[in-house]
């Protein structure tokens, strides 16, 4: 009786997702856990000047926000808003290791059915195909399990790297959001870019395997 009131409050979690293989190796979404704290607080402080530029500003201090310590009040805050059937907070694994997160947020289900979606992924393993792989099987876990009909997300338009990775699955420009967000300590500009199922054609992933830009495994 709870596992149905709470699949119906929040459709798709805490279901895994995957897996895809891409050039780096085998990619999997599963949700965050307690014990990711060590890996998390270890590629986020090695990772700043990778991440901070395209993070929103926080009061605290990044070695003390991205503390071991931080991690369980982060941990539990995002399970809760996905038991509340908000988000679905997920972490990329890639050949079994914690390599980053995928996160989709601010779910809406009724008339609206959307949500947004964004990642980040250590520099040990970018350039090979994860936030694309990872993305590909996030957007498809929205347009089928969580019943989305539209999925949006953010991106500054001086982020080439992330802007490649949003054209390769299929996000279509929507238009610039002037000082839309507090990033890494100014109001930044940020593309807003969006799918809706209709543009799809089957599945994301699967397309990505048609292009030979990733393997089913
Ligand atoms: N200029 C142009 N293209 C670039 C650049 C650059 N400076 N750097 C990388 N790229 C391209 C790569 O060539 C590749 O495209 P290709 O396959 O067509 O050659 C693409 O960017 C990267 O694709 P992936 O390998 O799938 O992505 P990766 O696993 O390297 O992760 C990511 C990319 C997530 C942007 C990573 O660099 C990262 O975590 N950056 C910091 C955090 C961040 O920016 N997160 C995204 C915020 S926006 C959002 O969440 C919607």
């Amino acid at each position: 009786m709870n596992l149905w009131r709470n699949s119906s409050l929040h459709p798709g979690w805490p279901t895994p997702i995957g897996p895809l293989r891409v050039a780096a190796g085998v990619i999997r979404l599963r949700p965050i856990r307690m014990r990711d704290a060590t890996q998390w607080s270890r590629i986020r402080l090695a990772d700043q000047p990778h991440l901070e530029p395209w993070e929103p500003t926080a009061e605290v201090d990044w070695t003390v926000r991205h503390a071991i310590s931080s991690w369980p009040p982060v941990c539990s805050g995002l399970r809760a808003e996905a038991r509340k059937g908000r988000m679905l907070p997920y972490v990329i694994e890639l050949d079994g290791q914690f390599c980053g997160q995928l996160t989709i947020g601010n779910v809406t289900h009724g008339a609206l059915r959307s949500a947004w979606i964004g990642y980040w992924v250590s520099t040990a393993v970018t350039g090979a195909g994860v936030a694309t792989g990872a993305l590909a099987l996030g957007l498809d876990h929205c347009f089928g399990p969580v019943t989305l009909h539209r999925v949006e997300a953010t991106v500054r338009p001086e982020n080439a790297a992330s802007r490649a990775v949003l054209a390769k699955v299929g996000f279509r420009e929507e238009g610039l959001l002037k000082r839309y967000l507090d990033v890494d300590g100014a109001w930044r500009d940020h593309l807003l870019v969006a799918m809706t199922i209709e543009e799809i054609e089957g599945s994301v992933a699967s397309r990505l395997v048609q292009r030979g830009l990733a393997h089913w495994s």
